[in-house]
């Protein structure tokens, strides 16, 4: 990419998109555009066809999507199908009708089966059932990924498709409705510290494992896959390392100062069993995290008492 290239950026105003695009232009790329939902909304055919038209971007990374955790998913799996597939559709054939050299979108980690061997490699994509707390994301995230494919295949359109496992960090939403397990950890550990609470009750068992990577290395090992691939093949972007969800727990609540007792409460869903991927494709090509967890959860902890007293 040169510096003046138009460089689209979808999902801008998110938590990938808002710090993709800050490190872009941080790094002297003078033209990110970074739309918002009123000047290019995904879900609408002639909204996509209005802003490609006009801005005719050469490159683009496809971040826009209905994201969110089991509460979200299990409330609206219309809207995260329906929505998510229309966003895919619009996207990939604008991209392809109006030139995109090359374009990055991004997958996620829950499009693998529920009960795959683990650590999970890419080939076991579309080898078992789906999670059902989070099968209407994750079928629109395959259908989306073998459409870029198809688009490859047919018309070359070179596509980079990463997988990345949990996200966290700068940017994140805290509501419990939309975030994710760790913000919405460190949300409800920060505020008991607050409310000097001595007991806090989280859902599920604990017991689920997971995997997360902070935005600053998402963002990073986004932008090392651009740069050396546009096969359209599926590659994962994890670090590899998971742990129980009440082990991440305990964390949160040292890094929050919170020192009550944790209460589990198992009428809620757990979720698919275990999910971290194998990022033995992503070493191989030279790529490395660099932020630790602990170190990630104290700035998200730093991050959310500052957002509290602004
Ligand atoms: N967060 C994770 O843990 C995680 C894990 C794996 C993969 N991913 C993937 O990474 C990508 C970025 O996730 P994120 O966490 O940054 O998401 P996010 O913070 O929820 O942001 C989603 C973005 O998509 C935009 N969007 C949604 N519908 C749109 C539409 N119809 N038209 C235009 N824009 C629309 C939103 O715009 P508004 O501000 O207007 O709503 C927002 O900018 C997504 O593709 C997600 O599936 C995320």
């Amino acid at each position: 990419m040169q510096a003046h290239d138009v460089i689209l950026v979808t999902g801008g105003s998110g938590m990938v998109g808002g710090q993709l695009a800050a490190q872009l232009r941080a790094d002297g790329f003078t033209q990110v555009l970074t739309p918002t939902r009123g000047q290019l909304d995904l879900s609408d055919a002639q909204s996509v066809e209005r802003w490609f038209a006009k801005h005719r971007p050469r490159y683009a990374f496809l971040l826009a999507a209905q994201v969110g955790g089991i509460a979200a998913n299990v409330a609206d799996p219309v809207g995260f199908l329906e929505n998510n597939l229309l966003l895919a559709v619009h996207a990939l054939n604008a991209c392809q009708r109006h030139g995109v050299e090359k374009l990055l979108m991004l997958g996620s980690t829950c499009i693998y089966p529920r009960d795959c061997p683990q650590p999970i490699r890419e080939e076991a994509l579309l080898s078992g059932p789906l999670e059902p707390t989070n099968e209407a994301y994750a079928l629109s995230k395959i259908a989306a990924l073998r459409l870029a494919q198809a688009y490859r295949q047919q018309y070359g359109l070179r596509c980079v498709l990463p997988m990345p496992c949990n996200i966290y960090g700068t940017g994140d939403h805290f509501d419990l409705q939309r975030s994710h397990v760790l913000s919405a950890l460190v949300k409800r550990f920060v505020d008991a510290v607050e409310a000097r609470a001595e007991r806090l009750t989280l859902w599920g068992t604990g017991t689920p494992r997971r995997e997360f990577m902070h935005v600053d290395d998402v963002v990073a090992g986004m932008r090392f896959l651009f740069d050396r691939l546009d096969d359209g093949q599926i590659i994962n972007l994890g670090t590899g390392v998971d742990l129980t969800i009440a082990e991440l727990a305990e964390r949160v609540a040292e890094a929050a100062g919170f020192h009550g007792t944790i209460d589990w409460d198992p009428t809620h869903p757990d979720g698919t069993p275990r999910k971290c991927s194998d990022p033995s494709r992503l070493r191989a090509l030279g790529f490395q995290p660099r932020v630790d967890l602990d170190s990630g959860i104290r700035r998200t902890v730093a991050e959310y008492r500052r957002l509290q007293t602004q």
